[in-house]
Formats: structure tokens, C-alpha cells, sequence
């Protein structure tokens, strides 16, 4: 029987099939696939490994392995929204821990964790060079410098339609 996951996901499997095809060749391609297919799928479960191990003939292990290394991978699907904390030194001292006690209980999940309708992804970063800026969150592309736990949920509504 076909796994679900792949049968919805036909277009993009085609997709990822086309790029292979076009790289299959050269050497080394097993980073550029991967990364191509993150971009595709928007993470790695363990059917696009598969794919790519069938289609490389690259070893499921040795995917597995490549993807769970790097922190550019991930193997759970995140939400719409990627939210990040800077934790670093200048953030921390300046609060940034309650801003992400404050996501957290908004949004009702942990560090790392994805909300159930997909919608936000909660992460913590390090440093992220704008130390003047602290505390600092970022959400997609938009930085919020200052950051204050009572405006939390005022901005998070801004990205929940
Ligand atoms: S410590 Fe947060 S930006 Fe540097």
C-alpha cells in the first residue's frame, strides 16, 4: 500500500525526482539534495530520505546520518511560523528568558516544539549579533529589538490569520 504522506505529497516527490535526474551524476550531491528537498518538502521526514536513498542509491544510514548532524536539517515539520529567542548572554540578561516563558505559555508549547494547527514554531538561537538590540525575537524575517514579555501576545496576533 502507498504511504500516505507520499501519496499527498505526489507534486513535490515529482519535484525532488526532476532535481535528482539533474544532478544525479556529479559527485558529492547528497548536501545539495538534501537541502533542495528541505526546500521542497519544508523538512526531512524519513519518506524523503527513503526517496533519496532509492533514487541516489546513497544508504538510508548514511542520510540519516547527514541530516540529523546538521542543525540545517530537520526531520519535523515546522510551523508557518518560525519564531525565535535569542538566548545569548546580552538577551538573557536583559529578559529574554521571560519572553520565551511568555510564548510558551501562549502558545502552549515548549522550546523546540511545533503548535498542533502548524502555525508557529518556537526556537531558541544564540547570539544574534545585535546585542544592542536586547532582548531580541525574531519572527520569519521581522526583528523585534526591546522585546518585552507583555507584548507578546499583541504580536503573535498579528501572525495568526
Ligand atoms: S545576545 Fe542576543 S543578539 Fe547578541
Amino acid at each position: 500500500m502507498q504511504n500516505e504522506f507520499v501519496e499527498a505529497r505526489k507534486s513535490e516527490f515529482e519535484e525532488l525526482k526532476q532535481y535528482i535526474d539533474t544532478v544525479k551524476n556529479s559527485q558529492g550531491i547528497l548536501m545539495q539534495t538534501l537541502q533542495k528537498a528541505q526546500d521542497i518538502f519544508g523538512y526531512l521526514p524519513l519518506e524523503v530520505q527513503q526517496f533519496i536513498s532509492d533514487e541516489t542509491n546513497i544508504p538510508l544510514a548514511d542520510i540519516y546520518g547527514v541530516v540529523t548532524f546538521y542543525t540545517q536539517f530537520t526531520v519535523e515539520e515546522k510551523g508557518k511560523h518560525k519564531i525565535g529567542v535569542c538566548l545569548g548572554t546580552a538577551c538573557y540578561v536583559k529578559g529574554s528568558q521571560e519572553i520565551m516563558d511568555k510564548l510558551s505559555e501562549e502558545l502552549n508549547i515548549k522550546v523546540g516544539a511545533t503548535t498542533d494547527d502548524k502555525m508557529f514554531t518556537l526556537e531558541a538561537t544564540r547570539c544574534l549579533g545585535c546585542c544592542g538590540l536586547a532582548p531580541v525575537m525574531i519572527i520569519d524575517e521581522d526583528v523585534y529589538p526591546k522585546m518585552e514579555a507583555k507584548s507578546v501576545p499583541e504580536i503573535l496576533k498579528k501572525y495568526s490569520n
